[in-house]
């Protein structure tokens, strides 16, 4: 069987404490029963040295340094002032300089010859996330002939936002250089296959597959799962732990409404807490008993626009603790210290309410871990984005607009208000959905996918391309 190689900025090394971010516990389940090998970034940023490799659980880990000018180059700039904003419909915030480009690219050919001396001919690669965009393409520069694919797992918008992206010509087309390139919806993947069709003028081989020069590029939406029986039953045993039975006494009784998220932008937390403050103030009844949970670790904190947000984010916690918290009631608790993943599902399994409510993302795997969390006979209710991934596969949430902050506060209203029969039957749809399209079934798709064979320019093509 082939070995699979994956390839991300973050990697997630064993007994490093993980960070588990989506990307890394993804990842994680996708190589559990596999041999294999990940590569990425150390985390370090010491200065460029040789390789560690670090052998565990059927895998090699082998990260690399980065430099100072690496790191605010390419990680802190290109990749988080640039892509990251404008995927995610921000060109407000994006900050581009021909610098920080040039250090995205030399980053990648870093990447790429380290990752080149240890490949053998038949790895399957599997390349993850929107830093490693030219990695493929700087393989293929070398010489490789690998099945390789690329995953991205923050939204990709439509090119009418992508061409606001300087040197979007030389980068987007870039992802031509892989064999299979996926996204979380089938929204992401149209918006690329428009992207392909009208600024590349590429034509279709069929209709998930384009001619690039000798090659052909497949293109599809794999959203990312959770591992839902998994977590439903660390929820089960969390619940009773305890540091969540000490949070659940800490609340006399009250209902938990909980919000988890890193401080980022994309997340819509000022938003999300003035639509906590009109609740209070629309639905005076509820005062005094509900206690809205916030955990927001820090995030990216080399980057100006992180600091706004933790700033902004802050003042609205104040305003509203300020105005209605009483002596024996604080309305909303605001922690960025980052907690366990069984520490958040015990949370979850507690909490009434859950609000996820991303301006834009991905695909958001706390929407998927807060159902996976609950108890059928008494679950409680997501308040969901429509412009979080995950929204495709959680019609049964409420479905909100973040920057609506009036249809938030009747949202969470109702989510507090809805019987049981009604809670029941969303979330038993739900579940059902996200058994069915979890992490394993994710992962094994995208492999099967990639390892499909493609005709690259097979005898058909080349001559139907000839009449
Ligand atoms: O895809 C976005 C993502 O990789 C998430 O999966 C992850 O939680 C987050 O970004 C981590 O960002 P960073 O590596 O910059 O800390």
């Amino acid at each position: 069987m082939a070995r699979l190689v994956v390839v991300s900025n973050r990697v997630s090394i064993p007994d490093r404490g993980t960070r588990a971010g989506g990307l890394e516990v993804a990842i994680k389940a996708a190589l559990k029963h596999q041999d294999g090998l990940w590569f990425g970034w150390s985390g370090r940023v010491d200065g460029r040295g040789q390789p560690k490799i670090i052998e565990g659980n059927n895998l090699s880990y082998v990260t690399v340094d980065l430099s100072r000018d690496d790191h605010q180059e390419f990680y802190n700039g290109f990749a988080n002032r640039v892509l990251w904003p404008i995927f995610h419909y921000r060109l407000d915030l994006a900050e581009f300089t021909r610098r920080d480009l040039g250090g995205y690219m030399r980053v990648n050919e870093y990447y790429a010859g380290h990752l080149e001396r240890l490949l053998r001919p038949d790895d399957i690669i599997w390349v993850h996330d929107y830093h490693l965009i030219p990695l493929a393409k700087a393989l293929r520069d070398r010489g490789h002939k690998n099945r390789i694919g690329f995953f991205l797992h923050i939204p990709c918008p439509p090119p009418e936002i992508l061409t606001a992206l300087p040197n979007h010509e030389q980068l987007v087309p870039a992802l031509g250089a892989y064999d299979l390139v996926g996204f979380q919806t089938k929204v992401d993947a149209a918006n690329f296959t428009r992207y392909l069709t009208e600024e590349c003028g590429l034509a279709r081989y069929s209709d998930d597959t384009f001619i690039f020069g000798e090659r052909t590029v497949r293109v599809g939406a794999f959203p990312v799962g959770v591992e839902t029986e998994a977590f439903a039953r660390l929820a089960r045993r969390s619940i009773e732990s305890p540091f969540v039975r000490e949070v659940l006494e800490s609340l006399s009784g009250r209902a938990m409404v909980i919000g988890v998220d890193r401080l980022d932008y994309t997340k819509g937390l000022p938003q999300r807490m003035d639509a906590f403050e009109r609740f209070l103030n629309n639905y005076s009844d509820w005062r005094g008993k509900v206690t809205y949970l916030q955990i927001t670790p820090r995030s990216r904190t080399g980057i100006p626009e992180y600091a706004d947000i933790g700033r902004l984010t802050g003042e609205a916690v104040s305003r509203i603790n300020g105005t209605f918290g009483e002596a024996s009631w604080t309305p909303l608790r605001y922690i960025n210290k980052a907690h366990s993943r069984t520490a958040l599902a015990g949370l979850y399994r507690a909490a009434r309410a859950a609000l996820v409510t991303p301006l834009r993302d991905g695909m958001n795997l706390v929407a998927k871990e807060y159902v996976a969390a609950q108890d059928p006979a008494d679950p409680g209710v997501l308040v969901l984005s429509r412009f979080a991934g995950a929204a495709h596969e959680c019609a049964d949430a409420l479905l909100v607009n973040p920057y609506d902050p009036e249809g938030v506060a009747n949202a969470i209203n109702r989510a507090l208000s809805m019987p049981l029969e009604e809670r029941v039957r969303r979330y038993a749809r739900m579940f059902k959905v996200l058994s069915q399209n979890d992490l394993t079934h994710w992962a094994q798709r995208f492999a099967a996918a990639l390892q499909e064979p493609s005709d690259g320019l097979s005898g058909r093509l080349r001559a139907a391309m000839s009449r």
